[in-house]
């Protein structure tokens, strides 16, 4: 058995995991999450000190490796968290070396999309998959590509940057970039769009039920849209039209562009599925080569609301296997 410590660094929460691993399967003994603070070091300290704490209450072994899974862009080789758009306060930050001087294990960092994707891969929707694709489609929009049978990161670990790609000349702000993928299909996206969309609503003398004055509009997110939606109204539906859509492209690109046997979605598809796949599929049909379309399953994290639990060790897992 194998003791593993998952660290995972994300634009609204931080967890610290612990698995034990064998054969190749990971089971989670110890999990904490905390709200993101604002300032990296905060951040880091807070970490450190939860993971000591659950190290110090378990006696069932000693650890062998720290993965840290954090949104991008960074870099992996050098552990530097560069400029996250979700992660605004954060610019060039060590995150490996405060582990390591401080648990002597090899510790390595991982972009989140990257980890989930290696993490579905092994034990979730991607198992036994040469070519697959993970989309996080969460606080904010990235791709894992696992490609021949393994992570493809690119040249300085932008491969997957997805969510910075242009997906309209107009439309919400997502990734520094007005109509970005990311802009669209994020939770920040989604509420961007649906203040938005309220907002001129109320304007014209029809308010949505969900946000009916503009004191409220501060207070329109993805999921209070998402459930304005289930319930039949028909501006949150036209919202979820539009980031159905603009998902469906985005999920025809990486069809074209990779051909891969699986896109695994992760966070709001999982959630809101009922709404978005028969929009998504329907823009596919569209959009997408029919001969790569046919052989790729379109399908949420196997590992549900879990994925990002077992990023981090995944990453943790990697490290010893290298
Ligand atoms: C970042 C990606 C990350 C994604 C999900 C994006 O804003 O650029 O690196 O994977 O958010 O956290
Ligand atoms: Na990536």
């Amino acid at each position: 058995m194998t003791l593993l410590g998952g660290v995972d660094i994300g634009g609204t929460k931080c967890a610290v995991t612990l698995g034990e691993a064998e054969e190749g399967v990971v089971r989670i003994v110890r999990k904490e999450q905390f709200p993101t603070p604002v300032a990296p070091e905060e951040t880091i300290a807070r970490l450190r000190e939860l993971l000591a704490a659950h190290l110090a209450e378990y006696n069932g072994g000693t650890l062998e490796a720290i993965g840290i899974s954090c949104g991008g862009p960074l870099d992996s080789r050098s552990g530097l968290v560069l400029s996250p758009p979700n992660l605004p306060s954060w610019d060039r930050i060590d995150c490996v070396t405060p582990f390591k001087e401080q648990f002597g294990v090899p510790t390595a960092l991982q972009n989140d999309a990257n980890a989930c994707a290696l993490a579905e891969w092994k034990w979730g929707a991607g198992k036994g998959t040469r070519n697959m694709v993970f989309l996080t489609f969460g606080t904010g929009m990235g791709a894992g590509l696992i490609l021949d049978g393994k992570l493809y990161a690119g040249t300085n670990d932008m491969a997957g940057e997805v969510g910075h790609v242009r997906m309209a000349e107009e439309g919400p702000v997502g990734f520094g970039k007005a109509g970005s993928f990311e802009g669209f299909c994020s939770g920040g996206g989604i509420a961007r769009l649906a203040r938005a969309r309220a907002e001129e609503a109320i304007r014209r003398g029809v308010p949505p039920a969900f946000c009916p004055v503009p004191e409220q509009l501060v207070h329109v997110t993805a999921k209070s849209v998402g459930e304005a939606a289930e319930r039949g109204d028909p501006l949150a539906l036209g919202i979820y039209r539009t980031v159905g859509e603009k998902l469906g492209r985005g999920l025809a690109i990486l069809v074209d562009l990779l051909n891969p046997e699986a896109i695994v979605i992760g966070s709001i598809y999982g959630r809101q599925r009922a709404l978005l796949e028969p929009i998504v599929r329907a823009e596919l049909e569209k959009e997408a080569l029919p001969i790569a379309l046919g052989v790729c399953r379109i399908v949420p994290a196997g590992l549900g609301e879990k994925v990002g639990d077992y990023a981090g060790l995944s990453v943790a897992l990697n490290v010893l296997e290298r």
